[in-house]
């Protein structure tokens, strides 16, 4: 697996592999890898003769308040784990490589409907920090297929409509969430969990289950079903963002046809926010 920093040098190393008709694959992270990100690394060697990983943590995704400073970095074992899965390229460059311009002074790309909803409303700027950087890493690896995962659910949706809308030459694939034994979604973050949060934070997903069920059993009072899902999470100790029921593909609130849902959730426990989402058809 090679390691490199720089744009040119990886533009160099893609070009090659493209004059030999290779597809390139790309996986984005943040790193701090666990066997959610090597699921999507595990895909991507599926799809692609290529695979490309980068690992760089975006500044212009995170809050002021948000803990960019205190992000786990774990740069030796995430590459130990890389070159096991067999990738064939990691992208390590520096926040100056990436923002060769003081970050408020940057281009910015931004997909219309996100800021401001669901985990737009609680982190001004989140979804146009990971357009942008997603873009730049885009137009730097110039990937033929990109997989994220279906945890981050509106990311993942907004990528595909970004792709969609400046007609990026990119197939965009999703891969399933993948959980701990109890349920819980892997995610960086749950290393911030203490003991007595880590058994409790399952319940997150015990919850989204249980408006999923109520959907199937034919429940359609959509803002009762999300706020008994509020009341569960504040009794388990959360302190809950949102629960909303949206359409799958467009995230829009679901009308009398809508058939595909998502359940989305976000709360915080202790001082960690966790994410979850749980997809189902109804009739
Ligand atoms: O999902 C993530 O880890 C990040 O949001 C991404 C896509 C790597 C952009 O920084």
């Amino acid at each position: 697996m090679e390691t490199l920093t720089t744009t040119t040098l990886l533009r160099e190393c893609i070009r090659a592999q493209r004059a030999q008709g290779r597809r390139i694959g790309f996986v984005p992270t943040m790193g701090n890898l666990h066997a959610g990100h090597l699921q999507l690394v595990r895909q991507a060697t599926t799809l692609a003769d290529y695979v490309v990983v980068s690992i760089f943590v975006n500044p212009m995704q995170f809050g002021p308040s948000e803990d960019f400073a205190t992000y786990p970095r774990t740069f030796d074992a995430d590459k130990v784990a890389l070159q096991a899965e067999g990738v064939d390229l990691l992208f390590m460059p520096e926040v100056r490589e990436i923002y060769t311009d003081d970050l408020e002074q940057v281009t910015r790309v931004e997909v219309p409907g996100f800021e401001g909803d669901l985990c737009g409303r609680f982190r001004p700027g989140f979804f146009t920090g990971i357009a942008t950087v997603v873009t730049g890493l885009f137009n730097r690896v110039q990937p033929d297929i990109a997989v994220f995962g279906e945890k981050d659910y509106q990311q993942l949706v907004m990528i595909k409509r970004m792709v969609r809308d400046l007609c990026m030459p990119i197939e965009v694939h999703g891969v399933e969430t993948v959980r701990e034994p109890d349920g819980l979604a892997m995610s960086s973050r749950n290393g911030y969990l203490d003991v007595a949060e880590r058994a409790g934070a399952a319940q997150l997903y015990q919850v989204l289950g249980e408006v999923k069920a109520g959907l199937e059993a034919g429940g359609r009072d959509f803002a009762a079903l999300e706020q008994q899902a509020m009341e569960r999470l504040l009794e388990a100790g959360f302190k809950p963002d949102y629960v909303s029921i949206r359409e799958q593909d467009s995230l829009r609130v679901p009308g009398p046809g809508s058939s595909q849902l998502v359940v989305l959730a976000a709360a915080t426990l202790g001082t960690t926010r966790l994410i979850d989402n749980i997809r189902l058809s109804v009739t």
